[in-house]
């Protein structure tokens, strides 16, 4: 992790809720895994405040391109204070080449990076969206994946060969609500993939992360072998070593 400044080159407003950030930074493409974030200050000023947490989409053109909401925060011209990259890459399994991606009531957007690279490497990509998640823009995702729609929390038609047929299965739920939906999620897995193998369910946890280096205890997830750090082993944990 290092301290580095960025400048804000264009803000393009994707739809009423999203915004699409094209930064000029002095990190590498590929130098940010997908999974890894950054801490930014957006303003020096905000010194009391908590950085906002940034998951790059991709890079482009030598720059790296973010998701914010439509808010009118950032202008070109602007240089943001970034601490990064933060956290561990998704644990994928090895061999696995057909992901179930499920999203609920969230942003998307953290699991761009992902979709992109699995895909672009020719793997298989389903996503589930449900709630807010379905209020992401299809024409920015990969036209190789395959987009559901879900009308209830992890419910959706041909739920049960969805979980059969993926080799791994990756959830992202609101910060507020992640153990209790991915408690739910883990029981269904449960019933139908038992016993389901090491790394196969992994859940994405979005807290606020104060330190982003284990300092501070904000974002510890009950484990069973102890509290993990979301935002130093995470933020995508292995749904088999969380304690529901
Ligand atoms: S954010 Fe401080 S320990 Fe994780």
């Amino acid at each position: 992790m290092r301290q580095t400044h960025a400048s804000i080159e264009r803000v393009t407003r994707i739809t009423a809720d999203l915004a699409r950030v094209e930064v000029a930074t002095d990190f590498a493409p590929g130098s940010i895994r997908p999974g890894q974030y950054l801490l930014v200050r957006l303003r020096p000023a905000w010194e009391p405040y908590l950085r906002e947490r940034w998951t790059p989409v991709r890079f482009a053109g030598g720059l790296m391109l973010i998701d914010r909401p439509g808010d009118d925060v950032l202008m070109p011209g602007d240089t943001v204070d970034i601490l990064g990259p933060c956290g561990k890459p998704f644990p994928l399994r090895p061999g696995a080449e057909r992901f179930l991606l499920i999203v609920q009531n969230t942003s998307l957007t953290p699991l761009i990076a992902l979709i992109e690279e699995t895909t672009g490497a020719g793997k298989s990509a389903t996503v589930v969206l449900e709630g807010e998640a379905q209020r992401y823009p299809p024409g920015e995702l990969p036209r190789e994946v395959e987009i559901l729609h879900a009308p209830q929390a992890w419910g959706w038609l041909d739920q049960v060969d969805a979980i059969k047929w993926a080799d791994q299965i990756i959830a992202l739920a609101p910060p507020h609500r992640a153990l209790e939906r991915y408690a739910q999620l883990w029981s269904t897995i449960n019933q139908l993939r038992a016993p389901a193998p090491a790394g196969f369910a992994l859940g994405y946890f979005n807290l606020p992360a104060p330190c982003g280096v284990g300092a501070c205890g904000a974002c510890l997830v009950p484990g069973k072998h102890g509290d993990i750090c979301a935002c130093t082993d995470g933020p995508a944990l292995d749904l088999a070593e969380i304690s529901f």
